[in-house]
């Protein structure tokens, strides 16, 4: 695992938004696995940017992203789906049908878990992974817990999770309980994870990472087993 120390939230933004670029520009039709939440905002600004400002298309380019709630549509301001058009897809060339999203609303939901795993890896895979972490070392919705081995699935979420996405919904009835995510063997397939790690919140789950101990009470430390993986973190203590 390889760590960077940003100076700041911006700087960390930037030195992602590199290796994003980097990866693009090499490979015009990368797959990216995307994230959402407050951590990779700055990111996309970055990549908007640097696609404004001519330097870069994603036009043959691919994104599938970690999860979504189930129960609320694409149209719902608080889905991952709205999130992903307003920061990200909305402002660069990736071609509509080469974004993927998880489906939380449609009947069947354990199919629409298989078909993600199998859309991945019809693809060939993806290049980098994004994530952030949560408070619990939550990686996508894969709470302390869950199975390493787990491709896509449904999660139930935690009390704490709804609780730190309250800010989304107007209030914490609005939550929804249930997730569609990939999981953790999902993540650790793809070929390079980039985790962003910021502010004080953060603290205990960069410091139980960093400890090196690997145990599904904290989800983040599965990716000690993967052999590319860079932490990019900032104002953690
Ligand atoms: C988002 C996701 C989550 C977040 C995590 C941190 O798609 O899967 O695991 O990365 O909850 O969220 P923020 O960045 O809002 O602190």
């Amino acid at each position: 695992m390889k760590w960077i120390e940003a100076v700041s939230y911006e700087d960390m933004s930037q030195i992602a938004a590199t290796i994003f670029k980097e990866q693009l520009k090499k490979v015009k039709t990368s797959v990216f696995g995307m994230a959402t939440g407050s951590t990779p905002e700055g990111l996309y600004k970055e990549l908007v940017k640097a696609y404004q400002a001519g330097e870069l298309s994603f036009a043959e380019a691919k994104s599938f992203n970690l999860d979504e709630y189930i129960g609320i549509t694409p149209e719902n301001k608080a889905s991952y789906h709205y999130f992903m058009d307003e920061n990200l897809f909305n402002h660069i060339d990736m071609k509509r049908e080469n974004i993927y999203v998880p489906t939380g609303d449609t009947e069947d939901i354990e199919k629409a878990a298989t078909d993600y795993d199998a859309a991945i890896a019809t693809v060939g895979g993806i290049d980098i992974q994004l994530l952030g972490i949560g408070v619990n070392g939550h990686i996508g919705f894969n709470e302390p817990g869950t199975p390493f081995e787990l491709e896509t699935n449904i999660v139930e979420l935690t009390q704490s999770t709804r609780e730190a996405n309250q800010i989304y919904f107007d209030s914490i009835n609005d939550v929804p309980t249930k997730a569609i995510t990939m999981g953790i063997q999902t993540i650790m397939n793809a070929k390079k994870v980039i985790l962003l790690i910021s502010g004080t919140s953060k603290q205990d789950a960069y410091e139980r990472l960093r400890s090196g101990e690997i145990t599904t009470d904290f989800p983040a430390s599965a990716l000690h087993n993967h052999k590319d993986v860079t932490v990019i973190y900032t104002g953690v203590k």
